[in-house]
């Protein structure tokens, strides 16, 4: 049985060879790399929504030299801590997949037996998300219409995505946690410096959200030495900078050969009651 239900009538699906199918027969075929596509055509607002290839690509090369290493240890840790054997764990807004392989190889190797399911609705990450992973189930999809059954979830993560509390409060199971990845006060601040005549600090708030008790945010914290122009650019071209930035900054920014910044990620950490 999948983690994942019918876009259509809400019932569960079943895998097949090659695709889904819910007890009315409703059809998802299954892609080449093991993704599926459940996202209905009127949950989608433009043709190709979501982070565009270079988005994720950029962010798939900047990654994947695992400069966010402190990061990504603590959300296996995290994995590790909350999700039971035999338990089911979401990548909500998963982007290229670099934390859901990392989380899903953790648990492998923690040997705790689960099922593991992925979401994004950028057609390129989730294809590039599916690649990677060894055992999951990957989907296009809205994370504001979760293709997922109720209460199923036990550890949900949302990092950098948008956060779709109500349907988190569905399908996080009772005594089930939620770890949402937002960036601290002084994250990538030198690299603001170098963007922005007046840069500022991002904004940091403790939102209570109904049906979750608070559990704890952690903060994660390091700096990083980037050596080289290609993923100075990556990193800045996976960041909302890159829509708003004068180009004047931009051109600063392309010449430095190496950038040194901070790095800087709260994990506010949520059990539902
Ligand atoms: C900043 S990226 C973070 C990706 C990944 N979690 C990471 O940390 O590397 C945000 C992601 O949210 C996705 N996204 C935006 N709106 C979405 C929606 N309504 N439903 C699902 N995913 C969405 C984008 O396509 C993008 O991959
Ligand atoms: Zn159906």
């Amino acid at each position: 049985m999948s983690l994942f239900r019918c876009p259509i009538c809400g019932a569960v699906l079943t895998r097949e060879e090659r695709s889904y199918r819910c007890g009315k027969n409703h059809c998802y075929d299954i892609a080449k790399e093991g993704y599926t596509h459940l996202l209905p055509v009127q949950q989608k607002h433009s043709q190709n929504p979501g982070d565009d290839k270079a988005m994720v690509r950029s962010r798939r090369a900047f990654l994947s030299k695992d400069y966010y290493a402190p990061l990504r240890r603590q959300l296996e840790q995290l994995a590790l801590r909350y999700t039971p054997a035999e338990g089911a764990v979401l990548d909500s807004g998963c982007g290229e997949g670099y934390y859901t392989a990392a989380i899903s190889r953790a648990l492998t190797e923690g040997g705790i037996p689960h099922r593991l399911a992925a979401v994004d609705i950028s057609k390129e990450a989730v294809r590039l998300t599916a690649k990677n992973l060894q055992q999951g189930e990957c989907a296009v999809a809205s994370v504001y219409h979760l293709p997922i059954m109720d209460g199923s979830i036990d550890f949900l993560l949302n990092c950098f995505s948008p956060l779709a509390i109500d349907e988190f409060r569905r399908v996080v199971k009772q005594g089930g946690h939620f770890a949402y990845v937002v960036p601290a006060a002084e994250h990538l601040w030198q690299m603001k410096e170098v963007l922005y005549d007046e840069p500022y600090p991002n904004e940091v708030k403790r939102t209570p959200y109904e049906g979750f008790r608070y559990v704890d945010v952690l903060e994660v914290r390091d700096t990083i030495t980037l050596d080289n122009p290609e993923d100075i650019f990556a990193l800045f071209q996976m960041t909302p900078y890159s829509w708003k930035t004068p180009a004047e900054g931009v051109a600063r920014l392309k010449s430095l050969a190496t950038l040194t910044t901070d790095i800087a990620f709260h994990i506010h950490l949520f059990e539902k009651e």
